[in-house]
């Protein structure tokens, strides 16, 4: 009895010493949370805008704060992003990137080559590149949304928007860039979407690691089903897939990496590519159909702009839906100890081992003193006055580089950005020219956001909001 006290103890104290760690005065402030190593986990992964708002308010633009053993300094000045953003030599990008593709895809690729890697990702969706996946995900959509709903049809029909956007485009652009077939069980893209969505739910807890035993063994039944589906993508120039995919094989195989990983790496680029499309087009039609006013200066100009390649208004309405629901974290992993130069003069040292995280939705997205009443969605909010584009937004009396930031930014920012403000665009064009729609509801508001999303990318709806649609009439497309 008295040893088992006596190594309890021991124990500790050896935990503590292990992680005890005080404030230096040239650290940002330090908030551990009462629960030892856990420290704010809890609170973080159930809604990580709402903790680190708190944060804010007790400790100001950056401060540091204990998550499952790891200290994360969360910075949330726009002004002083870029010293976080073009550090790539103290901060590193992969080392956090690597942990996540284990514990989600369960994915270790070999030796790799970001910089030719990323290379060969912007030519692919670059320029003439960027023209063909154009044309296909707009034949893809158009023969999708056709099959969903022949134009002949005379009768309403109710689903729920999120439902509608995310499954049409997850099959689009699945057929666009992975190939696939519809009618063939091993790679049909409606079969590939009902397993995708299983994983999609289950996604923010395997990243934490806080899957129950039961939700364990789905993860992985049906992360292993999707391995299989995407086995034949981008292997053969017949499978129908893009040359991108190719490329990509073709790096991998190079690197060593065996089909085994290949696949698990393919299922990675799925959700990189797949993943927000469908929700940014959900949360945009949602706001047009819930805000007439923006709904009817959309069509507007998409019936009076030739061919829409300049839509100016289309563009704010789309900013101003990807301000309020595109919530990613901005993480670096400190290889070596950086001063970090704040924008206000003030000096703080980060720790090498420790992570940095940036956290745009806080701020600037959700900033009032960014943008005013920041909850309303004001599809006009990126016009100026005469109609051009508007990009002086201001903080503390200076104006901002970075005032919404959906993509991301620098070296690691979203390599698929233009073709998924293009793919949206003829999204919405196809369903508002060649659709009525209208709410079930019609006083119904948008739906909450699932919390526990925050840090992942595009938002999502707690429930989904209903509609209906029908062919339009006197449709001259
Ligand atoms: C509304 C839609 C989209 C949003 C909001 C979005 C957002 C982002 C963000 C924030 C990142 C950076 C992650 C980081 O810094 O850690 C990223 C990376 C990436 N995105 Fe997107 N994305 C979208 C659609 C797409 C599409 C359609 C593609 C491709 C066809 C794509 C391909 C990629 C790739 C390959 C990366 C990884 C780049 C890297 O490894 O550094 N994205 N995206
Ligand atoms: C970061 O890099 C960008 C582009 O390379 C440059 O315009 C900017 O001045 C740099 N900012 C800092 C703080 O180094
Ligand atoms: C398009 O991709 C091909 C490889 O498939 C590449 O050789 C070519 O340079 C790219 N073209 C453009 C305009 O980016
Ligand atoms: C993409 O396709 C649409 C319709 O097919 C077209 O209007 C638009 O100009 C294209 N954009 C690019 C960059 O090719
Ligand atoms: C279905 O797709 C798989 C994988 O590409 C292929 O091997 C098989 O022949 C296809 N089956 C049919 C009936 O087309
Ligand atoms: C496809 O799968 C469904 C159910 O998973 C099954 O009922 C059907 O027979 C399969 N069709 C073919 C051609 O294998
Ligand atoms: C919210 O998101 C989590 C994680 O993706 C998911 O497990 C949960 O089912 C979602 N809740 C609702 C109501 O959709
Ligand atoms: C439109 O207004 C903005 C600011 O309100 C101004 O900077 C810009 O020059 C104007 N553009 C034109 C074409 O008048």
């Amino acid at each position: 009895m008295i040893w088992t006290i006596f190594l309890l103890f021991q124990a500790v104290l050896l935990y503590f010493i292990l992680t005890h760690r005080s404030r230096s005065k040239s650290d940002p402030p330090l908030d551990k949370g009462v629960i030892p190593w856990l420290g704010h986990a809890l609170e973080f992964g159930k809604d990580a805008a709402k903790f680190l708002t708190r944060m804010k308010q007790k400790h100001g633009d950056i401060f540091t704060v204990r998550v499952a053993g790891r200290y994360v300094t969360v910075l949330l000045d726009p002004h002083s992003f870029d010293t976080v953003i073009n550090d790539s030599d103290s901060l590193d990008f992969s080392r956090y990137a690597q942990v996540l593709m284990e514990r989600i895809f369960n994915l270790q690729l070999p030796h790799q080559q970001p910089a030719k890697e990323k290379a060969m990702m912007r030519e692919q969706f670059h320029g003439m590149n960027l023209s063909a996946l154009n044309s296909t995900i707009s034949r893809n959509l158009q023969a999708m949304l056709n099959a969903k709903m022949p134009q002949n049809q005379k009768d309403w029909k109710e689903e729920g928007l999120f439902d509608f956007s995310y499954s049409l485009l997850f099959k689009a652009g699945y057929l666009t860039l992975f190939g696939g077939e519809q009618n063939n069980n091993s790679t049909d893209p409606s079969h590939v979407y009902d397993e995708y969505k299983k994983f999609d739910g289950l996604l923010t807890k395997l990243a934490r690691g806080m899957l129950t035993p039961e939700e364990k063994r789905t993860a992985k039944s049906v992360r292993q089903r999707l391995w299989e589906l995407l086995a034949p993508a981008g292997r053969t120039e017949g499978s129908g897939s893009s040359p991108w995919l190719q490329f990509y094989r073709g790096m991998l195989q190079e690197a060593g990496a065996d089909e085994e990983m290949q696949r698990r790496a393919v299922l990675m680029q799925l959700w990189a590519t797949q993943g927000n499309v469908g929700p940014a087009a959900f949360w945009l039609l949602g706001f047009l159909l819930t805000n007439p006013e923006s709904l009817t200066a959309v069509r507007m100009e998409m019936e009076t702009s030739d061919k829409h390649v300049d839509t100016p208004v289309f563009d704010s309405a789309l900013e101003e839906t990807l301000r309020l629901t595109a919530a990613p974290f901005i993480t670096r992993e400190v290889v070596q100890e950086k001063t970090l130069h704040m924008a206000d003069g003030q000096e703080y040292v980060l720790r090498k081992g420790d992570r940095v995280c940036l956290f745009p939705f806080s701020s600037p997205q959700m900033d009032p003193e960014i943008h005013h009443e920041p909850q309303k969605y004001k599809y006009d909010r990126f016009l100026n006055a005469n109609g051009s584009v508007k990009r002086d937004f201001y903080k503390a009396g200076r104006q901002l580089k970075y005032y919404t930031m959906p993509w991301g930014a620098g070296a690691n920012g979203c390599v698929g950005k233009q073709f998924a403000i293009n793919t949206i665009r003829q999204f919405v064009y196809m369903v508002l020219t060649n659709y009525d729609l209208e709410l079930c509801d019609p006083l119904a508001p948008m739906p909450e956001v699932n919390a526990s999303r925050y840090g992942f990318g595009m938002l999502q709806p707690e429930q989904d909001l209903l509609f209906r649609y029908k062919p339009r009439k006197n449709n001259l497309d």
